[in-house]
């Protein structure tokens, strides 16, 4: 086992040990790293930049648009969706030709959401989590909405403080009357993993279409999109899949439901023949239907050159990292956090975690203001209480961890985060 050397109790030197036996640390190297002493748990947000991602842009621009001008839509633009979307396809069990990367994840949703009611009409309930992303359950508000106000929206409650959802609250929320499941896949607080195949499983049998959103997951957890016959899915590619600020989001529709569905935007790139420039709109066959409108080519180039990069590593080498990197996170929690005001905001079953850890104090906010400014530590803070610990299994290392831990506990321990405004700012 490659993760085995791995100790807690070894100090650092166990650190630098285990780094020494990853066989996923050379890709480090390829990444960007501008200040070794940086602690960065933030890969889950916005993904580090691969340098091969700087070389690639400054080719599209030069060479593609500044050279091949418009001639670039014949020669790799415009199947640019579908190509990438094949490579992020490929991270998530879905084969060729159901993936298409566009739009934001919000947008997706939107679409994939609008499909699904309009695909499962006299059935009126929707349900989701109380614990979903916020814009995601903004979504299904708006769509409701859009749709007639004809359907309910049924918020399964967290038992545990939003740490889980057991099976058994969202199985006695989906009955013969709902039409959608729409749940996160791994949930952006805690990093709880839903079982998809089961719930994918219980949605199907009281003909209900299941929506997963795979921002938290995509690139972090292996999933079986196709071989769980899930309907729709969507993810973002700024977090495991380093694609930059903002990347364009993407899209999974399963092949057996596409002739069936449609998207609510009616866009020139998801007509038949774009450029026939009918008047009438008639949707494309396949995938292409949702998608709407000119892609944003630079944007989606960067993406392009991060899967080049990640997709060959396999999903199981990245997984056995992720959950090596969280199992020891969690140990020096235990041993150097929990005795300092701390709660354990994530699942402490590895199987039930994604590849983030929160961890829970009153002074969070604080805390998290000071470990940026003085400590050289980037997590992030989401409400309540959470410092959100992200491990991006091809660029943190277990010596970043470890000094990770260790400054947290000397910021609380010397007090420097009670100089700091709990009064929130606009992005935390
Ligand atoms: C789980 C989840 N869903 C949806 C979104 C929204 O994505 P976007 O802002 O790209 O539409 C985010 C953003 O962080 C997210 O974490």
């Amino acid at each position: 086992m490659a993760y085995s050397a791995v100790r807690s109790e070894a100090g650092r030197a166990g650190a630098v040990l285990a780094d020494s036996n990853d066989p996923l640390a050379p890709y480090r190297e390829l990444f960007v790293i501008t200040d070794p002493e940086l602690v960065y748990f933030d890969g889950n947000s916005l993904g580090r930049l691969p340098k091969k991602t700087m070389n690639h842009l400054q080719n599209v621009i030069q060479q593609e648009w500044g050279t091949q001008l418009i001639r670039g839509w014949g020669t790799g633009w415009y199947d640019a969706p579908h190509r990438v979307g094949d490579k992020i396809g490929s991270l998530i069990g879905a084969a060729a030709g159901q993936v298409l990367a566009c739009d934001s994840t919000s947008v997706n949703l939107y679409k994939a959401v609008m499909a699904a009611l309009h695909a499962r009409p006299g059935k009126h309930t929707v349900v989701s989590d109380a614990m979903n992303f916020p814009s995601d359950l903004y979504i299904l508000q708006a769509a409701i909405t859009h749709y007639g106000n004809t359907h309910t929206l049924r918020l399964v409650q967290s038992h545990d403080a939003e740490l889980t959802v057991t099976p058994d609250a969202i199985a006695a929320a989906i009955t013969t009357d709902t039409a959608l499941v729409c749940l996160s896949h791994v949930t952006f607080k805690s990093g709880f993993i839903y079982d998809m195949q089961e719930i994918t499983r219980r949605a199907h049998e009281v003909g209900a279409l299941v929506v997963w959103d795979l921002s938290h997951s995509a690139g972090a957890v292996p999933m079986q999109l196709d071989g769980w016959n899930v309907d729709f899915a969507v993810g973002c590619c700024y977090k495991f899949l380093n694609g930059g600020p903002g990347a364009p989001a993407f899209i999974y529709v399963n092949k057996n439901i596409q002739a069936h569905v449609t998207s609510p935007i009616w866009g020139w790139f998801g007509q038949k023949s774009p450029f026939a420039f009918d008047i009438d709109y008639t949707p494309a066959d396949g995938i292409d239907r949702f998608l709407a409108g000119t892609p944003p080519m630079l944007a989606l180039s960067a993406v392009e050159a991060s899967l080049d990069m990640l997709v060959p590593v396999g999903m199981h080498a990245i997984r056995e990292k992720s959950i090596a990197l969280t199992e020891y996170l969690i140990a020096l929690y235990d041993s150097h956090l929990a005795e300092l005001g701390f709660s354990l905001g994530s699942p402490r079953d590895a199987a039930k975690r994604g590849s983030h850890v929160s961890i829970r104090h009153p002074l969070g906010y604080q805390i998290n203001q000071a470990l940026i400014a003085e400590q050289k530590v980037i997590p992030d803070f989401r409400e309540p209480d959470n410092l959100r610990l992200g491990l991006s299994p091809l660029t943190t290392s277990f010596v970043e961890v470890w000094d990770g831990v260790d400054r947290i506990r000397a910021t609380v321990v010397a007090g420097t985060h009670h100089k700091y405004p709990a009064a929130r700012k606009a992005v935390t």
